[in-house]
C-alpha cells in the first residue's frame, strides 16, 4: 500500500513539472554532446530529426519532443509512423531523435 502511494505522489509530481515546463521554442538540433549523452550517432539522429521535419507537420503542429513523455513517444510514434507512412527504419531514427531531444531539454533527471 505504502508503495503504491508513493508511485502515485512520483506521477503526481512528474504532472506538475509537465503543466509547469516552459514553452519550448524551435525543434533542437542535433548536437555531437546529444548523440554521445544518448549513445546514439549524431548521423542517425539528424536522420531522425529530418524525418521529424519533414514528415510530422503535415496534420499537425510539430510537437516539440520534450512536451511528451518518453512513455508516450514510445507508444505514439509507431502510430504516427504508420499515419506518416515511415519506413521502420525511418521510424527507428525518429525515436531516437525525439527521445535524445527531449532529454537533452529536460536534462538527465532520473526523477523525470
Ligand atoms: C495523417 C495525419 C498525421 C500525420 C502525418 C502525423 N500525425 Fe500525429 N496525430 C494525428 C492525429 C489525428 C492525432 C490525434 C490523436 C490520434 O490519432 O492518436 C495525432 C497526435 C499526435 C501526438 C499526440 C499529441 C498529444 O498531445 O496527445 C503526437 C506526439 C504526434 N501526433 C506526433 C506525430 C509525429 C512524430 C508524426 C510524424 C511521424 C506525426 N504525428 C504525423 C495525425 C497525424
Amino acid at each position: 500500500m505504502k508503495k503504491i502511494v508513493t508511485i502515485g505522489l512520483g506521477l503526481a509530481a512528474s504532472g506538475l513539472f509537465l503543466s509547469c515546463a516552459k514553452s519550448f521554442k524551435g525543434i533542437p538540433e542535433v548536437t555531437s554532446k546529444m548523440a554521445m549523452e544518448n549513445g546514439v550517432k549524431e548521423s542517425d539522429l539528424a536522420r531522425g530529426r529530418g524525418v521529424y521535419m519533414a514528415h510530422c507537420a503535415s496534420c499537425h503542429e510539430r510537437i516539440h519532443p520534450g512536451e511528451i513523455d518518453p512513455e508516450f513517444w514510445r507508444g505514439v510514434t509507431p502510430h504516427m509512423a504508420a499515419k506518416a507512412k515511415l519506413s521502420n527504419v525511418e521510424q527507428t531514427q525518429l525515436l531516437r531523435y525525439v527521445m535524445a531531444a527531449h532529454a537533452e531539454v529536460h536534462g538527465f533527471d532520473p526523477e523525470h
